[in-house]
């Protein structure tokens, strides 16, 4: 079952940015990279700081708290010290507006 909702402008974010979101009970990241976007829980998995506060480096995403990453295309680890991945979420742009599944 999919609950699209609404996050708000594509356009809010930009080739290589990251922007969190609170939606829904959930906090979210979306970067954009190769301008296509993806969206991930906010929280590392390691030590929950924002991963919206980190690095995006190709399609990883490295916490700035203690580096590890994640390919954020699928939530993956790429580098420790976190080995739980995070949760991804399927993004859609309608028109201008970004929408989210937060059932996925
Ligand atoms: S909190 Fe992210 S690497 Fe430690």
């Amino acid at each position: 079952m999919s609950r699209w909702e609404a996050m708000g402008r594509a356009d809010a974010i930009a080739e290589g940015d990251i922007v969190r979101y609170e939606c829904g009970g959930k906090v979210i990241a979306i970067a954009r990279r190769h301008g296509e976007c993806f969206a991930f829980d906010d929280t590392c998995t390691h030590a929950e700081f924002s991963l919206a506060d980190g690095m995006l480096e190709g399609y990883e995403i490295e916490c700035c708290a203690h580096g590890a990453r994640f390919d954020i295309r699928t939530g993956g680890v790429t580098q420790l010290p976190a080995t739980a991945p995070v949760k991804t979420y399927a993004v859609k742009e309608e028109g201008a507006t970004l929408y989210v599944d937060l059932d996925c």
